[in-house]
């Protein structure tokens, strides 16, 4: 392993991926122990304080477990988050819990993205992001009573340590509230310390808590896209086909029992799913993640502020036109623009190129100043894109 091998290599070694998905992935938790330093650079106990000072209270991603907060105290008079209360709870025994922390940390967002980049390159789809959530847990605490997560979840201890208690020998897929460990024996027990990772497979009971040091760790959700996620997205449009709303007869059910002739149709029509035209609409529509998500980069605004009518540009596509009785539109996949029906011109043409061109072949410019000005705003929009750009 080097330092340019991937991030999910260095996460998970020396388990190699293979192993991982073989051995663990939805199967059973993993447990890594890693450098205490690794995780430097991603968050710290000072910038968590620094970024919950950005939140504002409605946002509703701060919570205080497991005694929820006073919300009239959470919130400053200007609608952030009222820090001072925060650290008081905190020291009284109070976990705080931060959800989306992605939306605040860049680190935190590059690290989640580099993840969900290396899950896809081993050829898994990803149904969605479940977000990263931080737990700042005081000593001899406990935030959550035994549970699982309808994610897979990749802990990172970034401070202090925790101990883990997982039960049973199996997911619990489909029962996120259960919470009788009793029923279930515990069958890993550890600790993590700083540098150290926990896998935990989505469905898999669990339950952590602090002795006398406090800790800080992040939460990674990933939510894989299974067959169980293809079928649970089309069951909503079965109600709009009508050879699922079609009654079953006595011949197919008796005494609340399928029979053999009701068998068959349910196997027939089960055959079928896939082919359905609705579905088929309904899954294509359904925001299903298969494509990468970019790490936003905004690199590009230099770029942009040095444009000149010899820019090489190319149109994102696919990309349409849209013409209304009073306005005409550019939809793309990436953005879209609206403009008087004058411009209709200059968007038919932006939407009928398919190679690279320079800005000064955009048609209808009065001059060199507008047409850079027009393609700044194309490119700032998501329609437009540097050519040499992948
Ligand atoms: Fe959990």
């Amino acid at each position: 392993m080097t330092k340019h091998s991937s991030l999910l290599t260095r996460l998970l070694s020396p388990v190699s991926k293979d192993t991982f998905v073989s051995n663990y992935m939805m199967r059973k938790p993993l447990i890594i122990q890693g450098e205490k330093q690794r995780f430097d650079g991603i968050l710290n106990l000072q910038q968590f304080f620094d970024l919950i000072r950005t939140l504002r209270h409605e946002s509703g991603v701060l919570s205080l477990r497991p005694h929820p907060p006073d919300l009239i105290r959470l919130q400053k008079s200007d609608g952030y988050i009222n820090l001072p209360y925060v650290v008081d709870a905190y020291s009284k025994g109070c976990s705080v819990h931060v959800t989306d922390f992605e939306r605040i940390s860049r680190p935190v967002k590059t690290f989640q993205s580099e993840l969900e980049k290396d899950i896809k390159k081993m050829g898994f789809a990803i149904d969605h992001g479940a977000g990263c959530s931080v737990f700042l847990t005081p000593h001899h605490s406990q935030a959550l009573t035994p549970h699982s997560d309808p994610s897979d979840l990749f802990i990172l201890q970034i401070g202090g340590r925790k101990r883990w208690k997982f039960y049973g020998e199996a997911p619990f897929f489909g029962a996120p509230g259960v919470s009788a460990p009793e029923d279930f024996p515990c069958t890993l027990e550890v600790t993590l310390n700083p540098g150290d990772m926990a896998y935990i497979p989505r469905g898999f009971v669990h339950h952590a808590m602090t002795d006398d040091d406090f800790s800080l760790a992040i939460t990674i959700g990933v939510r894989l896209l299974t067959w169980f996620g293809v079928v649970e997205k089309l069951i909503p449009s079965l109600e709009n086909d009508l050879t699922f709303m079609t009654p079953l007869t006595p011949l197919e059910i008796d005494n609340r029992f399928l029979t053999e002739e009701g068998s068959k149709k349910l196997f027939y029509l089960l055959s079928n799913l896939g082919t359905l035209p609705a579905l088929q609409e309904s899954l294509y529509t359904t925001p299903v993640d298969l494509e990468e998500k970019p790490v936003v980069d905004f690199s590009f605004v230099n770029r942009v502020n040095e444009l000149s009518m010899k820019t090489l540009l190319n149109v994102k596509h696919p990309i349409s036109l849209i013409e209304q009785a009073e306005f005409v539109q550019l939809q793309g996949p990436h953005g879209e623009m609206k403009g008087p029906l004058k411009m209709k011109r200059v968007f038919e043409w932006l939407a009928d190129q398919k190679y690279h061109f320079l800005v000064s072949d955009i048609v209808d410019m009065s001059d060199a100043e507008t047409s850079v000005a027009f393609a700044k705003q194309l490119i700032l929009k998501g329609l437009l894109s540097f050519a040499d750009e992948v």
